[in-house]
């Protein structure tokens, strides 16, 4: 199928000013700012798209109020979007908007497929200085604490379903996903087949939820993540996981609370995997979710 990972998301709000201000404080490029639309772009031009809740031109919204409307899945190319218009097309309808192509999982939940619109990144990593190496970071020189940090790329989508394994076959069974890890009879991560990254979509089974749990955008390296989040929680945003680091997957996170019906996360250093990888299964908890958490929700009292 060739399906490279998330080109946009589209989000709802009840406020779109708050939204506007917020995203541009998160740090992404604003593309369109109207009384009817946002768009915000990561450097790639991955992004969001932000309409009000009550918009009446969006596919059905999965619970009331604000969240997510529609993820647009980017696609190596036109083939590849015909052969999911021929798979889908089998069970449910497809409909065909210029480039775009929509359509429903299992859940009810509206997907998108167009040919990518991400832009190339071309990144160095940060320059460190590691004992027993020659230094990167050169004699006399420093580090830029305040240079502007702008989101990367969209990295990754987390809905609720009422039914994790069936929502699981769908993405792979009809779209090409791999299952990368599992928390036991609670969440899935998976990863398109046109992308190494562990996780693009994961998928947390928590009743009576539905909808959008979270996004995230990946920084370049977890100084970003914690520069920026830092940032972030200064002007006043709450955070409502981290600053920490998730076991599976390996990323560094920092999640906010958002106004668009979920949470938002910096993320940063994410494992890449091949078709090789043997999906893990734990439990979900404190201690199998993160390596580390040094910030909210504060550890137990003993
Ligand atoms: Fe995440």
């Amino acid at each position: 199928m060739a399906i490279v990972g998330l080109d946009e998301v589209t989000l709802t709000t009840e406020d779109l000013a708050a939204g506007r201000r917020f995203l541009a404080d998160y740090g992404l490029i604003e593309a369109r700012a109207d009384d009817k639309e946002l768009i915000f772009w990561a450097s790639d031009r991955t992004g969001v798209r932000v309409r009000h809740c009550e918009d009446a031109d969006l596919p059905p919204a999965p619970v009331s109020g604000p969240t997510i409307r529609l993820a647009r899945w980017g696609v190596s190319d036109r083939a590849a979007l015909e052969r999911i218009a021929k798979e889908l097309g089998r069970d449910r309808p497809v409909q065909v908007t210029g480039d775009l192509l929509i359509s429903a999982d299992d859940d009810g939940n509206a997907i998108g497929f167009q040919v990518t619109q991400r832009t190339e990144l071309k990144n160095e990593p940060a320059k460190a200085n590691v004992p027993g190496a020659p230094p990167q970071r050169v004699v006399n020189t420093t580090i830029d604490f305040d240079a502007p940090i702008v989101p990367a790329t969209l990295s990754h989508l987390v809905y609720y379903t009422q039914d994790v394994a069936r929502l699981e076959r769908f993405y792979v069974e009809r779209l090409g996903f791999r299952a990368t890890d599992r928390f036991t009879n609670m969440g899935s991560f998976m990863r398109t087949d046109g992308n190494p990254e562990h996780h693009q979509l994961f998928l947390v089974q928590r009743a009576p939820f539905k909808g959008l749990h979270h996004i995230a955008f990946h920084l370049l390296d977890m100084n970003q993540v914690m520069l920026a989040g830092k940032r972030f929680a200064d002007k006043g945003y709450r955070t409502a996981w981290g600053p920490g680091r998730h076991i599976y997957g390996a990323n560094v996170f920092w999640y906010f609370n958002s106004p668009f019906g979920g949470n938002i996360e910096y993320d940063a250093d994410m494992d890449v995997v091949d078709d090789h990888w043997v999906p893990r299964e734990t439990i979900s908890g404190p201690n199998t979710s993160n390596s580390w958490n040094f910030g909210y929700p504060p550890p137990p009292r003993h």
